[in-house]
């Protein structure tokens, strides 16, 4: 197979001359080059801290620092040789969700291009879609176990040569499954037409070393997302990874804006990736897997509710709730996510119109005193909302 990315790229992108700043060539003296406010800024109470930020100018556009960092993170995990990255592989973006955004406004052309989903999965790909105006097509998982159907997807994709991105979620939202890999690289090996985008934006609740993130050189049509949002409990700072062949990777550093990551995020993403705090993420990621499994264990013990339908590999679980005749009930299942929000101030998220999804609520994982609680409410709401109608 010959994959050659330039054919998938939209040409005013390949053709796209970066924005450069003075800075990309001087960066110290007296810098009067980019219009900052150098008197800056006018917040009487700033700490020292905040001061050190410089937040009166703009940020670094290329983050080299933290860039390698999180390199350093994926490479050290991973156990197979010749499968490193480097600073080039990466472009960082304002969560992953802009990530999702960037890449079909690097391959997709709106109105013509379509892109492929395998429901149930994340909702941001088909709303990016939608803004984008690319048509979605789907592909569902297979929903006994919640894998990707590869033959099925390579007979759309090649049926389809306007399908050109294929985003696949690992672990799955709302299903928790870790795709299986040899899956994935089926696709990877077989689709010269596009890209696969696999999204791990919960990959660190998973066993260590599960992140494909630094197979990017070995397969030029795979792209992986990453998020500092999930196990590394940093959503408020917005912060997303994109791993990328090199080539890749340089076109969508070319595409962002080119002050995307502020200094308050960079700071604070720079002592996240050191290695201290990585392990740091690692035992709270453990922590997280133990009370997942508590909650587990207290909630299929009630009556009227199911299993957990799908996988363990994130901080929530997909949880199936019965009727009275033991069946998957999405008025059981709404019931039941309303009175807990509106009642109980306890707010989970209703997933049963999900596809294969019915009568599922999906529970994050919470601390030790809140999982308590919710165990406690579920107990008491259930039996209310079950209640056979007099
Ligand atoms: C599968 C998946 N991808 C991406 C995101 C977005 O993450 P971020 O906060 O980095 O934008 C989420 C958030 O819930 C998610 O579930």
């Amino acid at each position: 197979m010959v994959f050659d990315y330039t054919k998938l790229v939209r040409p005013n992108i390949l053709n796209l001359e970066p924005y450069r700043c003075a800075r990309d060539d001087f960066k110290e003296g007296i810098l009067l080059d980019a219009n900052e406010n150098t008197h800056g800024p006018s917040i009487a109470d700033l700490s020292t801290s905040e001061d050190d930020l410089q937040l009166n100018r703009y940020p670094d556009p290329h983050q080299l620092e933290l860039k390698q960092q999180i390199c350093n993170i994926r490479n050290q995990e991973t156990t197979i040789q010749g499968d490193k990255i480097d600073v080039e592989n990466l472009c960082l973006g304002v969560g992953s969700d802009e990530s999702i955004d960037a890449l079909m406004r690097c391959f997709l052309t709106p109105a013509k291009d379509k892109l492929l989903i395998c429901p149930p999965t994340y909702g941001m790909y088909g709303i990016c879609a939608t803004i984008n105006d690319i048509e979605i097509v789907k592909c569902p998982l297979n929903l006994e176990n919640f894998q990707i159907q590869p033959e099925d997807i390579l007979k759309v994709v090649q049926n389809d040569p306007t399908i050109k991105l294929l985003y696949l979620t690992s672990p799955g939202n709302p299903t928790g499954q870790l795709i299986d890999f040899t899956l994935v690289e089926t696709i990877l090996n077989e689709w010269e037409g596009g890209i696969v985008i696999l999204d791990e934006a919960y990959i660190d609740f998973s066993p260590v070393g599960s992140s494909r993130s630094t197979f990017v050189n070995k397969y030029p049509n795979l792209i992986v997302l990453q998020t500092l949002s999930k196990a590394f409990g940093l959503a408020g700072i917005r912060l997303g990874i994109t791993f990328a062949s090199k080539p890749i990777a340089a076109l969508l550093n070319a595409l962002k804006y080119p002050y995307n990551i502020s200094n308050l995020t960079s700071n604070i993403a720079l002592r996240a990736t050191l290695p201290e705090n990585v392990q740091e993420m690692r035992n709270k990621c453990e922590t997280i897997c133990k009370e997942r499994t508590i909650v587990i264990d207290s909630l299929t013990k009630l009556p009227n509710v199911g299993r957990v339908i799908g996988g363990l590999d994130a901080n929530f679980i997909l949880l199936q709730f019965l009727d009275n005749n033991g069946k998957p009930s999405n008025e059981v299942a709404k019931k039941l996510y309303t009175t807990l929000a509106t009642e109980n101030k306890v707010v989970i998220r209703y997933r049963g119109s999900e596809l294969g999804c019915e009568g599922c609520l999906r529970i994050s994982v919470g601390t030790k005193e809140e999982n308590k609680i919710l165990i406690e409410k579920i107990s008491e709401v259930l039996p209310q909302v079950t209640k056979p109608s007099a």
